[in-house]
C-alpha cells in the first residue's frame, strides 16, 4: 500500500500508549464505572465486565490497531480503501462519536465546575443531603453546566487544533502520568476509612445471584465505553503508528492499563459510600458527592487539598479522552472531506455544542422530555455503549477476519512476520466466530428485545 507522507505519525512509543491509554482512561472508568458497579450488584458487574474485557479488550483492540494502520486513513476511510463497500463501518463510528461527545463535554464541564466548588471550600462537608443537593442545583440549572461545558470544550479545541504530534501526544504524556499517582494515593487515602471494608466487598465479592441479563448488558457495554472499542476509535489512533510499532504489545499494554484505573477508581468510590452511608445505586452523581465528604474527613485544609487535586484528576480524565473522540469525525472530515484540520475542528465542535445543549438540559428544563423513560443524556449514552459501539464491534470484527482476511491481517498485525504471533490463528478464529455471536446476543439485549 502507498505510503501516505504527509500524515503526521505519533513521535514515539511512549507517546502512542499514553495517547491510546488516554483515550480509553476517563470518566468512563473513574465516574461511569463506580456508579454502574453500584447501581448493578457491585461485584456482579465487576465480574462481568472482567470477563468481557478479557475476552473482547485484546482481540478488539489488537483488530483496530490493524486495521488503522493496514490502511492509514481515519475511520470511514480505513474500511473504504480496503473494500468500497465497508465505508459505512467508518460512518457508525463518527455517528457514535458525536453521540458520546453530546454528552461527555457536559460531564466534563461538571467535573471543571467542581474543581471550583473544592477549591473554596463550598462542598467540604460530610453532609449526604448537602453534597446531593449541590450537585443536582449544578446540573439542573440551564445555564451553568453549559458555560462549564463550553469552557470544557474550548480546551478540547485548543489541544484538537495542534493535531497529532504536538497536541493530544504532548498533553498525554503530561496528564496520563500523573492521573496514575493521584489515583493510587487517592485509593490509599479510601481504603483507611474506617467501614472501607464493606465497600471492597460489595465490589470485588461476586454475588452469583445478582448476575441478570441487565446486568451483563450493562458491564458488557461499559467495557466497550471503558476501552473505546467498537467506533473507529483505535483504528483512527491506529493508523497514526509506524510500520515497525509492537501492535500486539500496544493492544496488551491499553486494556491493562484501562482496568487498572477503573479497578483504583472503584477503590477510590465504594469504601467511600459504604464508609459514609450513601447509597451505591445514587447514579451519575457518585463520584461527585463521595469524594468531597471522603476528604472533608481528614481535616478541613488537607481535605480541601485532595478534593481539588480528585477534580482536576478527573478533568484530565476526561480531556484526554474527549480528544480522541472529537479526533474521530475531525480525521474524517479532513482526509474524507479535505477539510483544514481548523476547520474540521470547528464544524465538529459546534455540532457537539448543539447536542450538549440538549443533553444539558435534559437534567433541567427538558426533564420532562423522555423516550422510554430516558432523558436526552441517557439516550446519548443508550445510543452509544448499548446500541452503536457493540454494532461496531461486531462489524469491525467480521470486517477484519472476512473482508481483510487473515492473511492480509496478521502479515499487518506481526510487522510481516518479523512479531511471533503463536495465538494468531485463534484471535482470528474469535473474530470470525466467537466475537460477532457474543455481541449479537449484546446488541439484541440492548435493544430490549429480551424485555430486560
Ligand atoms: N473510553 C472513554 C472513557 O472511558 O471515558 C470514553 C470513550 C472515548 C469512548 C473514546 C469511546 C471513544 F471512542
Amino acid at each position: 500500500m502507498k505510503e501516505n507522507v504527509e500524515r503526521s505519525q505519533w513521535g514515539s512509543k511512549v507517546g502512542f500508549i499514553l495517547a491510546a491509554g488516554g483515550s480509553a482512561v476517563g470518566l468512563g472508568n473513574i465516574w461511569r464505572f463506580p456508579y454502574l458497579a453500584g447501581e448493578n450488584g457491585g461485584g456482579a458487574f465487576v465480574f462481568i465486565y472482567l470477563i468481557t474485557v478479557a475476552i473482547i479488550g485484546f482481540t478488539l483492540m489488537l483488530a483496530e490497531f490493524t486495521i488503522g494502520r493496514y490502511s492509514q486513513s481515519d475511520a470511514v476511510g480505513a474500511f473504504r480503501k480496503i473494500d468500497k463497500r465497508f465505508g459505512f463501518i467508518g460512518f457508525i463510528s463518527v455517528i457514535a462519536a458525536f453521540f458520546i461527545m453530546g454528552f461527555y463535554m457536559i460531564v466534563g464541564g461538571w467535573s471543571i465546575a467542581y474543581i471550583f466548588k473544592a477549591v473554596t471550600g463550598a462542598i467540604s462537608t460530610t453532609n449526604p443531603d448537602f453534597l446531593s443537593g449541590e450537585f443536582n442545583n449544578l446540573i439542573g440549572s440551564d445555564i451553568q453546566p453549559i458555560i462549564w461545558g463550553v469552557i470544557y470544550i474550548i480546551i478540547n479545541i485548543a489541544i484538537v487544533s495542534s493535531g497529532i504530534n504536538k497536541g493530544i501526544e504532548k498533553a498525554s504524556k503530561i496528564l496520563m502520568p500523573a492521573l496514575f499517582i493521584i489515583m493510587i494515593i487517592l485509593a490509599i487515602k479510601s481504603l483507611s476509612l474506617e467501614g472501607a471494608m464493606e465497600g471492597v466487598k460489595f465490589f470485588i465479592k461476586p454475588n452469583f445471584s445478582e448476575i441478570t441479563p441487565r446486568v451483563v448488558l450493562n458491564a458488557a457495554g461499559q467495557a466497550f465505553f471503558s476501552l473505546s472499542l467498537g467506533m473507529g476509535c483505535m483504528v483512527t489512533y491506529g493508523s497514526y503508528l509506524n510500520k515497525n510499532e509492537n501492535l500486539k504489545k500496544n493492544a496488551i499494554i491499553v486494556p491493562l492499563l484501562d482496568t487498572f484505573v477503573a479497578i483504583m477508581a472503584g477503590f477510590v468510590i465504594l469504601p467511600a459510600v459504604f464508609a459514609f452511608g450513601f447509597e451505591p445505586g445514587e447514579g451519575a452523581s457518585l463520584a461527585f458527592v463521595t469524594i468531597p465528604a471522603v476528604f472533608t474527613t481528614m481535616g478541613a485544609g488537607i481535605g480541601t487539598i485532595f478534593t481539588t487535586l480528585f477534580f482536576i484528576l478527573l478533568t484530565i480524565a476526561a480531556i484526554t479522552s474527549s480528544i480522541s473522540l472529537l479526533e474521530i469525525p475531525v480525521a474524517y472530515f479532513i482526509e474524507q472531506k479535505k477539510f483544514s484540520r481548523r476547520k474540521a475542528v470547528i464544524i465538529t465542535s459546534s455540532i457537539v455544542f448543539i447536542m450538549s445543549i440538549f443533553a444539558s438540559l435534559s437534567n433541567g428544563s427538558l426533564s420532562n422530555f423522555t423516550i422510554g423513560g430516558k432523558n436526552i443524556f441517557d439516550i446519548y449514552g443508550f445510543m452509544t455503549s448499548n446500541i452503536l459501539q457493540p454494532l461496531g464491534g461486531m462489524l469491525i470484527s467480521l470486517f477484519l477476519a472476512w473482508i481483510l482476511g487473515k492473511k492480509k491481517a496478521i502479515d499487518e498485525a506481526t510487522n510481516g512476520g518479523t512479531i511471533k504471533f503463536r495465538l494468531a490463528d485463534f484471535w482470528i478464529f474469535l473474530l470470525k466466530y466467537i466475537i460477532p455471536i457474543l455481541i449479537f446476543i449484546i446488541f439484541l439485549s440492548g435493544l430490549g428485545i429480551f424485555n430486560i
